[in-house]
């Protein structure tokens, strides 16, 4: 079992990345996308044997992850990768940004669906690219890709769609119909779909993740997919992702990436990635059955707790994101949590303009921080300051 119930908090504050230090030691910390579980044993050995090597020099061209990643993605999706389809990038976020390049002129419109991933903001304001929102629909279970809005978008001129599949803050897995019309959509206008599928790993049990470019001849010639083991494997630091495309089209036009692209990524991200993909899905299942209790178990906590919250368990990853709009706390919630509760949460208004009233919350931790973070949080809510410093 993944045992992160045996990791102290003491622990965890020992960690030095973003989750741990960004926020003075009184503050329990539930914001960046990281996971406060122990990585998968295959993909420590491997990391501890590179090291143990002094393997450290420049990722090889032939290092074999796309064939790891291609092998992963036919057993979990039935998904046919041509690893001579998979290109090399340091993270998702330096692979849409280099794509954008080639493809948005200053200017250009690219369509996002909000509440989504915040840095999708600033990796098309980097390209001078021009952002268009059409957020999500809620609908009776959920939310969804508002295809009638989108049919509009791409008709008044998008270039470019970036997709969040699964969607990012709402743990939305996207149905297959939908993802169908949306590449009817992208063909008809000359759109091209940016499918960021991170984490696609981590869809819980009850959906399926459908891989954006094989779910149709359309998608295929019109899309190309983000992925990494990064999110699902908890290695983000290590810097290594793919994209994957499925048409002679598209893969020409990734010819045109910066050649210094593949010098740019990280030999234990490479390292770690191969491992996760070959080895770590006994690991994946054991995370993804620890997520989908606490899913649930978060559910409850916040009816015990916190009853106005409004709060749809996610379908897939362990974000969640929490309406507060009824609780009376403003536009940025996660400011009364942090102030008065020593809480840390994203801040829901930058994930665009839904997220105002909302704040998303990491679940990836052990069931005691999460009762903790809802004590807090029902603490700010309270208007009490409590001292959580002891
Ligand atoms: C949807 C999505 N895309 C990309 C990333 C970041 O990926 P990378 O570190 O590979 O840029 C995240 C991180 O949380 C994410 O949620």
């Amino acid at each position: 079992m993944v045992a992160v119930e045996e990791i102290s908090l003491a622990e965890l504050r020992q960690r030095t990345s973003a989750k741990w230090r960004t926020y003075p030691p009184d503050v329990l910390p539930l914001p960046v996308a990281e996971m406060d579980f122990p990585i998968a044993a295959p993909v420590a050995e491997a990391l501890h044997a590179a090291i143990r090597r002094s393997d450290l020099g420049y990722a090889s061209p032939n290092s074999g992850l796309a064939e790891a990643l291609a092998g992963f993605a036919a057993r979990r999706w039935g998904w046919q990768v041509d690893p001579a389809h998979v290109t090399l990038a340091p993270e998702v976020g330096v692979a849409v940004v280099e794509v954008l390049r080639l493809l948005v002129r200053p200017g250009d419109r690219v369509v996002v669906n909000p509440p989504v991933y915040d840095s999708f903001f600033p990796w098309i304001a980097e390209v001078g690219g021009r952002l268009v929102e059409v957020p999500l629909a809620r609908t009776s279970d959920g939310w969804a890709l508002h295809l009638d809005a989108m049919q509009a978008a791409f008709q008044a001129g998008a270039r470019v769609h970036l997709l969040c599949s699964p969607h990012n803050p709402t743990g939305t897995v996207h149905r297959r119909h939908d993802l169908e019309r949306l590449a009817a959509l992208a063909a008809r206008y000359g759109v091209t779909v940016l499918a960021d599928e991170i984490h696609a790993p981590l869809v819980l049990p009850g959906r399926t993740h459908h891989p954006f470019v094989s779910v149709s001849p359309e998608a295929a010639r019109h899309g190309m997919v983000f992925t990494s083991a990064s999110k699902a494997w908890n290695l983000a630091g290590l810097k290594c992702a793919a994209i994957v495309t499925a048409d002679a089209a598209t893969r020409r036009l990734l010819q045109r990436l910066p050649e210094e692209l593949p010098w740019r990524v990280g030999q234990l991200g490479v390292l770690g990635g191969i491992a996760a993909f070959r080895a770590g899905e006994p690991w994946l299942e054991e995370v993804l059955a620890v997520l989908d209790h606490h899913r649930h178990y978060l559910a409850e906590l916040l009816a015990a707790k916190i009853p106005a919250m409004g709060y749809r368990p996610p379908d897939a990853s362990y974000l969640a994101w929490l309406d507060c709009r009824a609780l009376g706390l403003g536009d940025d919630p996660s400011a009364v949590f942090l102030a008065h509760g020593r809480v840390a949460l994203s801040p829901g208004p930058s994930f665009g303009r839904p997220g105002a009233g909302h704040a998303r919350l990491n679940m990836a931790t052990s069931r005691r921080i999460l009762a903790a973070a809802v004590d807090r949080m029902a603490t700010a809510i309270d208007g009490t300051t409590a001292d959580w410093s002891a």
